[in-house]
């Protein structure tokens, strides 16, 4: 462990290299897309010959892989900020850095906290990070964030440490053109691209080598994936990735999020019904069930289409679950919006959802052009009762399996007991059994007898044939 910054012995002036900065630090808040840059930031310091600790205490480096979406997840980071002055006042030398959407968003404030941040590196940086870091080993603080238009980290693999060696995200696009006029994310992550489909299936085939069962494709808007060739012909839409994906190897289970309403084809639910290995499970963000506030915020469907695109869900592929992202509290929402975002939920039967109140966004078209008028108690009480209603649809999502019979892809052990394994339906439901003589990466079929509001809780079964 290095007590005090390291010195250059030779040259006191000159910059210490990456690798002398020993061991990194890495937190990460936010989405799976972050989860999945700090593994490729990971491996870019890797490749430095730095190693990773979980143990902040013996850290050189600390960094922490920042989220904007709400200004709750910023209060979170700066928090740890603090947390990480504190680290740095007993072990001066400690080099601190914010990277991600925040580095972004947030720069020259960042800069400003001299005592704590030394290094600032957005989302298209991190093949810079070593560079950052010896630039920070010298005393000053280094920024890199520059937006890129190709940056796909297509060529690095990432470091997984997770906590299983089953499930891996993959990215295959970066960035996001919608500007839904409550969102951050195209300013923080900048203009969509799409990785190279040969190095994603490569990727792929190295992870089922390394005997991982499930990818999760991701990008902010996976129905937009398209690859381009030099010539500039169309070679491979989203519907023809996952097949590819799909085909690599029928014990490996494909999952992808997320798909955005407006761009979610028939083409793509028939590929999904097509394979086995697709798991049947959409993510399909509604936002709200009022046409005029889905205007607002721009986008790009009303509640019909979106009712339309569920029912096509449904038809073309039965019993395929739905989860989605609701936002309570948007921008001149009045009662009787709101009652049409209650009714869309009972209309959709959603599986589950993520849900939250409207956090105004500065620089984003909703923070500068509308008013953020909706008062905060009733915002919290429309999410409230918009939980309610989402509980007890899940809850009777979850007693529609009872007696079932789903073939559950083993992830790791339950939180609770080492006796206990945890995982996944296809339906992208969490399960817990009793271990027996399985193990993580098993695909067991499991008869479900009971749940809990998050978890279905089942034994596995060894005469019956799954429905899924
Ligand atoms: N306020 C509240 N929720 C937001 N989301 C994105 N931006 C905001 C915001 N400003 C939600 C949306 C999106 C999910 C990832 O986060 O529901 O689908
Ligand atoms: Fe944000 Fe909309 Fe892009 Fe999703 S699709 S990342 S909500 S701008």
């Amino acid at each position: 462990m290095l007590k005090e910054k390291p010195v250059n012995k030779t040259n006191p002036a000159a910059h210490v290299t990456p690798a002398e900065y020993g061991r990194v630090y890495i937190e990460t808040f936010g989405c799976q897309m972050n989860v999945s840059d700090s593994q490729v930031a990971v491996s870019v310091l890797k490749k430095k010959g730095l190693e990773v600790t979980d143990n902040i205490g013996e850290a050189d480096v600390i960094l922490v892989n920042t989220c904007s979406i709400r200004e709750n997840a910023e209060k979170r980071v700066w928090g740890r900020l603090q947390v990480f002055a504190g680290e740095k006042k007993r072990r001066p030398g400690v080099i601190v850095g914010v990277i991600g959407c925040m580095a972004e968003r947030l720069k020259s404030q960042l800069l400003d906290n001299s005592a704590t941040v030394d290094i600032v590196a957005g989302p298209d940086a991190y093949r810079k990070l070593p560079e950052l870091i010896e630039e920070a080993s010298s005393g000053q603080q280094a920024i890199n964030v520059l937006l890129s238009r190709e940056e796909t980290y297509a060529d690095i693999e990432p470091v997984r440490s997770g906590k299983n060696n089953v499930t891996a995200f993959v990215s295959i696009m970066r960035g996001c053109n919608n500007f839904c006029s409550y969102c951050v994310v195209p300013f923080t992550r900048g203009r969509e691209r799409s990785r190279a489909p040969s190095t994603i299936l490569g990727e792929v085939r190295t992870l089922i080598e390394n005997g991982y069962k499930e990818v999760t494709l991701l990008g902010q808007n996976v129905n937009s994936y398209r690859w381009t060739d030099s010539q500039g012909d169309e070679v491979m839409d989203f519907p023809e990735l996952i097949e590819k994906v799909a085909l690599l190897s029928p014990d490996l289970r494909v999952r992808f999020s997320t798909s955005h309403p407006k761009d979610i084809s028939d083409k793509l639910l028939y590929t999904i019904a097509a394979h086995k290995n697709i798991c049947k499970h959409i993510h399909l963000p509604v936002q709200s069930g009022s046409s005029r506030i889905l205007k607002l915020m721009n986008r790009a469907y009303t509640r019909e289409s979106y009712m339309e695109r569920i029912n096509a869900v449904k038809t073309i592929i039965p019993g395929c679950t739905v989860t989605t992202d609701i936002i309570a509290g948007f921008c001149s929402e009045t009662e009787k919006d709101h009652q049409q975002t209650i009714s869309l939920i009972k209309e959709a039967g959603f599986d589950f959802a993520f849900m939250f109140k409207y956090s105004e966004r500065p620089g984003t078209p909703a923070g500068d052009k509308l008013t953020d008028d909706v008062a905060e108690e009733v915002k919290t009480r429309r999410l409230n009762e918009i939980i309610e209603l989402q509980n007890s649809l899940s809850a009777e999502s979850k007693k529609n399996d009872l007696g079932k019979v789903y073939k559950v892809l083993a992830e790791s052990f339950s939180k609770k007991s080492e006796n206990e394994l945890f995982g996944r339906t296809s339906h992208n439901k969490s399960a817990v059994f009793p271990k027996q003589n399985y193990q993580p990466g098993d695909y067991v079929n499991v008869k479900i007898t009971g749940h809990t509001s998050a978890t279905l809780i089942g034994c596995p079964e060894k005469t019956l044939s799954p429905v899924l």
